[in-house]
């Protein structure tokens, strides 16, 4: 793989395979998001997620991009593109979508972002492909055919490669990560509500460190 260091540009499929799982962040507290970001780092996790679900995301990510410069912060649940300009402003390396449209396709390819669309349609697999997108995340993965609808896109899709994210656990991420068409798994196990709350940093580096166990086949 490509080293990825903080002048190179990323690409979507070094996003994928740094590590594999890509946390899903959700912070209320800006003070959270540094010793947040170090204790996923102390466990080898540097490709960090974080969502744009909270009023405090973009300043998070801008303390994450500024203090921690060996992690690699990107934002999720980019929705337009305004969100994507905001997230490049705020030192978003890498973006995340719940779904794909062309707006935000574009928005993210003029600003140099990778993108990780989210599909779980053969449509909308057809639609980030008419972008020149091949790197997708299958969302909400468990909820909308898990393992059997990976399989059954690996003929038609079969140049496509996923992150299967939504309803994915250290429990099921192995039989994902075993399939030819996924190159890692995104989810918020690693980073759960009440660690950040109690400041349980020490919590979060070992769920990061289980992860690391979970090679990709
Ligand atoms: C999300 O949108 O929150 C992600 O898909 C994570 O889902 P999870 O909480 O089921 O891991």
């Amino acid at each position: 793989m490509d080293k990825i260091n903080s002048t190179n540009a990323l690409t979507a499929r070094q996003v994928m395979l740094d590590a594999p799982v890509i946390p899903v962040i959700v912070l209320h507290e800006v003070a959270h998001a540094v010793p947040m970001a170090r204790a996923l780092l102390a466990g080898g996790i540097r490709i960090l997620e974080v969502t744009l679900r909270t009023p405090q995301a973009l300043a998070c990510m801008e303390a994450i991009a500024r203090d921690v410069p060996e992690a690699i912060v990107g934002a999720g649940t980019v929705r337009s593109a305004a969100d994507a300009q905001a997230a490049a402003m705020a030192g978003a390396r890498f973006a995340v979508s719940p779904g794909y449209t062309h707006a935000v396709g574009r928005a993210c390819r003029d600003l140099g972002l990778p993108l990780l669309p989210g599909v779980a349609t053969g449509s909308e697999i057809m639609m980030a492909q008419e972008a020149g997108l091949t790197e997708l995340k299958f969302f909400p993965a468990m909820q909308a055919g898990g393992v059997a609808m990976l399989k059954a896109w690996s003929g038609p899709f079969g140049d496509v490669s996923f992150c299967p994210t939504g309803g994915v656990t250290l429990h099921n991420a192995p039989e994902l990560l075993a399939l030819p068409n996924v190159l890692c798994v995104g989810s918020s196990w690693l980073v759960p509500g009440d660690a950040l709350a109690q400041g349980d940093w020490a919590r979060i580096t070992r769920l990061a460190q289980d992860t690391l166990q979970l090679k990709k086949l």
